[in-house]
This record gives structure tokens, C-alpha cells and sequence, in this order.
């Protein structure tokens, strides 16, 4: 499959990270540095009271803003929830689904995923839907039975022409936060396999979808992981924090 007709996608999680007097200081920083990125779409995926300040600050300029999280309902009783039409309201781009700290920590299912990311499409949001195993369940060779289990059951609602719309991050759980990136061979192998899946249901859908690859990416390693023919960019968290290195991966992509 060629990578060259994939546009690159480089999101920066910040987390919890940011209040909105830094996340403007940032900003301010950032856009001057990836001005001129041409050929690479540039995300940043803010807290959500960072939403409507970061949206009129990168108003005109290359980068898209999208939210950590969202749920499937329009509306409802459920404390503490952001909808899909709340986010469109401000413009919101694009919405991570599926990260492995709301799996882990929030009781995030795969039943509310399969559920979050056709309501995401639908509303017009650019879902980023994150995979990836534990280092336990690498070490029993678990690896690609969990990656078949999350995106088929993840991806399952979708329409097959709407798959290659939703972005891919595989992230190795061991791997984020950790200072320990993937082995360009482990990134390759893994990302290979995901969009094997997605080419199980539509090769062509298969050949249009971005699949990131995400865990402990730095300026130093960024090239690297880039240059593998099926790693369509990066989903960064630590290093998306500071604006001249988030500014040397988006630079990495290009
Ligand atoms: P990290 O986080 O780059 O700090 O490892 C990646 C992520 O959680 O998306």
C-alpha cells in the first residue's frame, strides 16, 4: 500500500495539562513554527475549557483543534459528559476515542466506542480511535489478538465507506509515559497489522485510513518512526507539551 496519497497527522494529548492562560502562551509559540509545515496536518488536542480559546487562536493557520473525549448520546443525564453537538457548537475538528488512560482509568469500553465513533463521523468530528496492548499482554504474544479485538469491535458500527475517515493510533500502552518507544520493527509490524484489519472489511478504505503510531515520541526518535512505509504520523503526549519539540515531530513528518 503507498504511503505517499496519506497526508500525515501529527496530535499532540496534552492530557490534563494547560490552563488557558498557558495554553495561549503555547499557542503563540507554536504557530510560528509550523507555518510553514506544509504536507502534514497539525493537531492539538487541548483540555476541554481550552476549546474556544484555542479555536480562535489557530483560527486561519494549519492547526486543527480536537477533544480528549466525547460521549455517544446527543443529550442526557450524564454528569460530567460532552456530546458530539457540543463540540461541533465551537467548531471542535476531531475527537481521540478510546485512549488507553480512559480505557484504564474511566471504564472505557469497547461497547461505547463502537457506539462513539459513528456518532463522531456522523456529526462531522474526525475520530482518532487509539488501540494498543499492555506490555503483559505482549509478552504472552497477545499482541495482535488484542489489536483484532479492539478495532473490529470498535469499528464495527462503521460503515465500510466511511472507514478509511477514522484515524488509527496505535499506541503500546507500555510504551506511553515511559521513555520507552517501540522498536521500528515492533511500530511497522503493528501498524501493518491494524490496517490489515481495516483491509479485511475494504482494502481501498484500508489504503486511505492514517494509522499513528503513538508511545514516548521525542524529536530524537520522530524520524525514525516516520519514515516506516505504514506509519501515517504520530500521536504525541509529553512531547506535544513544549512548542519547539512538538514543532521538530510535526517537522519529522514532513
Ligand atoms: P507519550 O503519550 O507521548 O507521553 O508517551 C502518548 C499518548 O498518551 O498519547
Amino acid at each position: 500500500m503507498s504511503p505517499g496519497t496519506r497526508t500525515p497527522l501529527i496530535a499532540g494529548n496534552w492530557k490534563m495539562y494547560k490552563t488557558v492562560a498557558e495554553a495561549e502562551e503555547f499557542i503563540q509559540a507554536l504557530l510560528p513554527r509550523v507555518s510553514t509545515a506544509d504536507g502534514v496536518d497539525v493537531a492539538i488536542c487541548p483540555p476541554y475549557l481550552c476549546l474556544p480559546a484555542m479555536l480562535d487562536s489557530t483560527r486561519g493557520s494549519r492547526v486543527e483543534v480536537y477533544a480528549q473525549n466525547m460521549h455517544y448520546a446527543e443529550a442526557g443525564a450524564f454528569t460530567g459528559e460532552v456530546s458530539a453537538q457540543m463540540l461541533l457548537e465551537v467548531g471542535v475538528h476531531g475527537v481521540l476515542l478510546g485512549h488507553s488512560e480512559r480505557r484504564e482509568y474511566f471504564g472505557e469500553s469497547d461497547r461505547a466506542l463502537q457506539l462513539k465513533v459513528p456518532v463522531a463521523l456522523d456529526a462531522g468530528l474526525r475520530p482518532i480511535l487509539c488501540v494498543g496492548e499492555t506490555e503483559e499482554e505482549r509478552e504472552r504474544g497477545d499482541t495482535e489478538r488484542k489489536l483484532r479485538h479492539q478495532v473490529q469491535e470498535d469499528l464495527a458500527k462503521v460503515p465500510v465507506d466511511r472507514l478509511g475517515d477514522v484515524v488509527i493510533a496505535y499506541e503500546p500502552i507500555w510504551a506511553i509515559g515511559t521513555g520507552q518507544v517501540a522498536t521500528p520493527d515492533q511500530a511497522q509490524e503493528a501498524i501493518a497489522f491494524v490496517r490489515a484489519l481495516v483491509a479485511d472489511r475494504s482494502r481501498e478504505e484500508a489504503e486511505r485510513t492514517r494509522v499513528l503510531y503513538g508511545g514516548s515520541v521525542k524529536p530524537e526518535n520522530a524520524s525514525e518512526l516516520m519514515a516506516l512505509p505504514d506509519v501515517d504520523g504520530a500521536l504525541v503526549g509529553g512531547a506535544s507539551l513544549d512548542a519547539e519539540s512538538f514543532a521538530a515531530i510535526v517537522a519529522a513528518a514532513r
